[in-house]
This record gives structure tokens, C-alpha cells and sequence, in this order.
């Protein structure tokens, strides 16, 4: 989707000062536009997330056949068109690099009356998607994936769907969510339990569009048969993304940052306990509610940072969060070690192996372990990394993380591949250098 891939050029640059506003919420976003079509009335969302992941799914419902306005880039008005309103448009649908759009709308196409066909680029092709077909396949949907589990997939529209009780076996939001909209079109309660909690974004906004639903940390049961109501949306700043600012803030000597009004939701915000466990100075102020989820305004500054065990009952809660973690850590005085997140090698990419890789390329010590790494901290070096090149294998996440990284390098760091940003970051580049960073397209 990204038109093919892109370098960035980085180097050293001046420390991160001012104030800025991160893009909105990526998980949040795609769940108001699934729930906004499927609802009865037009739902409004503000602060949506103008990516090409989120762009993605909302031109998916178009093709089957909803309305969506957009009255500014991060506003839209989906026409809601009912549960049972879909058409199938006989065409293929792009989900992009999108995990979650493909994960949740196979628990939505399950539940309809015609066919559909999901695609995805190529590192979404190579992602495993046995993880909702099996579940899905109890409740009685019929989905066919490629060889290994991976997209395309096929789903059989007209199937009747009962619910079910399923332990996941991962911690994955993904896939309860996918679970929970099967249920909406279901005979019957499905219930789902979790080893870890995971985000209940789509829990909530169920809730907040009028369908019973019963859930707390670790639990979420909802009973087919309901009516969603179209409501509006408010979408804070993504965590996720404040969360490199949140790292490059920290490690540059001479930084003072305020990053606005960031979801704090605590099943996103473990980087935030990781990062203070290691020695950051970040204050969280004016906490508040927006559209029923916590945002605080993060003040983040320079301070030296130190290794740390990763607690595993972090893990989940900062799952997206480590490629910026390693950065932190290959800056931190002594050893970190991150365990229990083998989740991290069907992310985008082999998360462990491209850090390893692109770490060890700036002269960073790195052990690879099956479920993690052991970071040797650069802290008390003059330069902490060398110049050079670093592949981002087309993950969006890794790319920012070595932006970070080349604010302190020794020369400049080629970051390859770095196009699939704009799937979850639109603007990074400029906001970046606004913030003090350099950073330029090669
Ligand atoms: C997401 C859940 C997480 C996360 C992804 C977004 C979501 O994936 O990594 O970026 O919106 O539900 P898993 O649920 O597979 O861990």
C-alpha cells in the first residue's frame, strides 16, 4: 500500500524541546469505523487516525457498501448501515499491513451472508491467522487461509454462528476482538477468558454503542441478537506513538518534551512503568477523561537510564512497545533482559530479530534469546553507536525506533524501508525534526 520503500537519513541532532500532539489512536480507530458501520444512525469520530492502516479498513466498508465522510483529515462520519447491512462487493479485500483490521473484520465477514476475500501486503501475508480461523471455526465459520495459516482468506458468508467459551491460549486483543464481533452475530453467549488482560477497546466502544456486553480484566462475554446504536467517538492520542518521543526524550542529554493528551489506558501504558523502572523522568499531567478513556499530557526529560529484568507481566502491556525498549535499553547503563514476548516474532516483523540485527549493525552488543533479548547498555561511551545502515524490513515501528538511535550516533544511519510509517504515523518525519531530531527522506 505504502508505494514501495524509502530511506531515511538520520544523525545527531539537538535535543527534543517543546510541546506536541501525537496522531490519533491506531486500535481505537479501527474499531470506531467497524462499530460506526455497523450501527444503526451515523456515528462521528474525531481524532481518527489518518494512516494507511486505518485507511484501509474504513475502504473496505466502503466497498461493502457504507458511507464514510471525511469532513477534515481526522474526522469521519461512517453511515452506519445495521448488522445486517454489508454487501459483498465480488471484489478482493486490501486489508494492507494491517493485522488488526484483518483479524477483526474475519470475525465480522464470518457472521455475513455472501463471501469475502481478505488480503493483505506482503508482511501481512506472512502472519499467522490460525489464531482466529480455529476459534471461528468452532462458532461454525468456514475460512480457508494459504499454506501455514496465512492470508489470503477465504471466508464462506451464510453460516449460522453459535457462541462459545474459549480460553486464548495468547494474550492477543486481536483475536478476542475478532471472537467478540463473530458473537455479535451469534445464537448463544460467547464468552472469552485471557491468560493476561489485553486492551479492551472493543469491549468498551460495544458498550458505548448500546450492546449489553459483561467484561473485566481477563474476561469478556457479550449474547448475539443485539442492535448497535451509533454514537461518537473520541479518539485520544495514540500511546504507542508518543511512546518514541517518551524514549528519544529520555536518552538525549539537554531534552524537556510535552507530548498532549495520550490514551493512557493501562493496558497500553507498560512502557511507561518499564521506562520508570530504568531511571526516566516522565510526569504525567492534567489526567483526564476523553470520550470514556483516560489522557494525560506526558512530560518527559533527559535522565540516565539503567538496565532492568523486563517484568514479564509488563509484556502484554507494552507489546508494541519494544523496538523502542531496546533502543531505551542499548542506551541504558548495564545489561536489560526481556522475557516472555516471543509474541514479538509474528509482529510486523520478526521484532526480535530485526532489534537484534539493526542493533548489533551500530555496534550494540545483542543476544537473541527464542522469547526476548539481552541488550548490553552502551551508557558511559562516548558515542553510544556507530554510524552505518540498519533494515527496517518494512515495519513501521522499527524504522522510528532507529531514528531514536541516530540522535546519538557517531555519523549518519541509513534506515532502509521505512514507507510503511505512514501505516500507523503519518507525519513522523516533520514532527520529529520539530521536535528537534534530524531526520530527512534519502
Ligand atoms: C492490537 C492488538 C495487539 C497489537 C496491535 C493492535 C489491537 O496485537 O500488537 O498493534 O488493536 O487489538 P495482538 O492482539 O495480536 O497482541
Amino acid at each position: 500500500m505504502s508505494g514501495g520503500s524509502r530511506d531515511w537519513l538520520a544523525s545527531a541532532g539537538a535535543p527534543l524541546r517543546g510541546r506536541i500532539r501525537v496522531p490519533g489512536d491506531k486500535s481505537i480507530s479501527h474499531r470506531a469505523v467497524m462499530l460506526g458501520a455497523l450501527a444503526e444512525g451515523s456515528a462521528e469520530i474525531r481524532g481518527f487516525l489518518e494512516g494507511e492502516d486505518t485507511r484501509a479498513t474504513a475502504a473496505i466498508f466502503e466497498q461493502l457498501g457504507v458511507r464514510i465522510e471525511a469532513p477534515a483529515d481526522t474526522d469521519r462520519i461512517v453511515h452506519g448501515i445495521g448488522l445486517h447491512g454489508l454487501r459483498g462487493s465480488g471484489q478482493v479485500l486490501d486489508c494492507g499491513n494491517a493485522g488488526t483490521g484483518m483479524r477483526l473484520l474475519a470475525g465480522v465477514l464470518a457472521g455475513q451472508a455472501f463471501d469475502s476475500v481478505l488480503v493483505g501486503d506482503a508482511s501481512l501475508s506472512k502472519r499467522p491467522m490460525r489464531r482466529i480461523t480455529e476459534p471461528l471455526a468452532l462458532m461454525g465459520a468456514r475460512i480457508d487461509t494459504g499454506a501455514q495459516g496465512v492470508p489470503p482468506l477465504h471466508i464462506r458468508g451464510g453460516q449460522s454462528l453459535q457462541g462459545i467459551d474459549y480460553d486464548l491460549p495468547v494474550a492477543s486483543a486481536q483475536v478476542k476482538s475478532a471472537l467478540l464481533l463473530a458473537g455479535l452475530y451469534a445464537n448463544g453467549s460467547t464468552t472469552i477468558r485471557e491468560p493476561h488482560p489485553t486492551r479492551d477497546y472493543t469491549e468498551r466502544m460495544l458498550a458505548a454503542f448500546g450492546w449489553p456486553i459483561e467484561f473485566a480484566p481477563g474476561l469478556a462475554r457479550i449474547e448475539g441478537g443485539h442492535r448497535l446504536r451509533a454514537t461518537r467517538v473520541d479518539v485520544p492520542a495514540d500511546f504507542s506513538s508518543a511512546a518514541f518521543f517518551l524514549v528519544a526524550a529520555s536518552v538525549v542529554p539537554g531534552s524537556e518534551l510535552r507530548i498532549d493528551a495520550v490514551g493512557m489506558n493501562p493496558r497500553r501504558t507498560g512502557l511507561l512503568q518499564a521506562l520508570r523502572l530504568m531511571g526516566a523522568d516522565i510526569r504525567e499531567e492534567n489526567p483526564r477523561e476523553q470520550g470514556g478513556e483516560p489522557v494525560a499530557d506526558l512530560v518527559v526529560r533527559h535522565a540516565p537510564l539503567r538496565g532492568i529484568e523486563v517484568p514479564q507481566a509488563l509484556v502484554p502491556d507494552m507489546i508494541d512497545e519494544f523496538p523502542a525498549l531496546f533502543i531505551a535499553a542499548a542506551c541504558a547503563d548495564g545489561r536489560t533482559v526481556v522475557r516472555g514476548a516471543a509474541e514479538l516474532r509474528v509482529k510486523e516483523s520478526d521484532r526480535i530479530a530485526t532489534m537484534a540485527e539493526g542493533l548489533r549493525g551500530l555496534g550494540v552488543e545483542v543476544e537473541e534469546t527464542p522469547d526476548g533479548a539481552v541488550i548490553e547498555g552502551r551508557a558511559g561511551r562516548e558515542v553510544l553507536f556507530d554510524g552505518g545502515e540498519v533494515d527496517s524490513h518494512g515495519d513501521h515501528r522499527i524504522a522510528m525506533s532507529f531514528a531514536i538511535a541516530a540522535q546519538l550516533a557517531r555519523g549518519e544511519v541509513r534506515i532502509r524501508d521505512t514507507a510503511n510509517v505512514a501505516t500507523s504515523f503519518p507525519g513522523f518525519e516533520t514532527l520529529a525534526a520539530r521536535a528537534g531530531m534530524t531526520l530527512k527522506a534519502a
